[in-house]
């Protein structure tokens, strides 16, 4: 499956991501501005993303330590109903197309 990335510069570009794969780990690898500084535990906020409206219903909702943390990184960086942090959304083919942008760094 593939995603389609906007980066904060307005830089976009195509990823592979195999299913499975944590979308951070994507992100961080593929080039991007992505951190993923606590490694995915769900506690820095470093991979920060706005999902594209047509995708948010996909997903799996996200869980309490997930919106806790965007609530935590809402006293910084600009968050909206969309923001999702990437370490917590697995790929998968029903995923395919995913297009996201990502957040301003934390
Ligand atoms: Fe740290 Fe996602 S990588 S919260």
């Amino acid at each position: 499956p593939q995603i389609f990335v906007t980066q904060q510069d307005g830089q976009t570009l195509t990823l592979d991501v195999a299913a499975g794969a944590r979308l951070m780990e994507a992100l961080r690898d593929g080039g991007t501005t992505v951190e993923g500084t606590c490694g995915g535990a769900c506690s820095c906020g470093s991979c920060h993303v706005y999902v594209d409206a047509q995708w948010l219903s996909k997903l799996d909702a996200a869980a309490d330590d997930e919106s806790e943390m965007i609530e935590a990184i809402g006293d910084v960086v600009e968050v909206r109903p969309s923001s999702r942090l990437a370490c917590q959304i697995h790929m998968s083919d029903a995923l395919d197309g995913l297009s996201l942008t990502i957040a301003e760094a934390i």
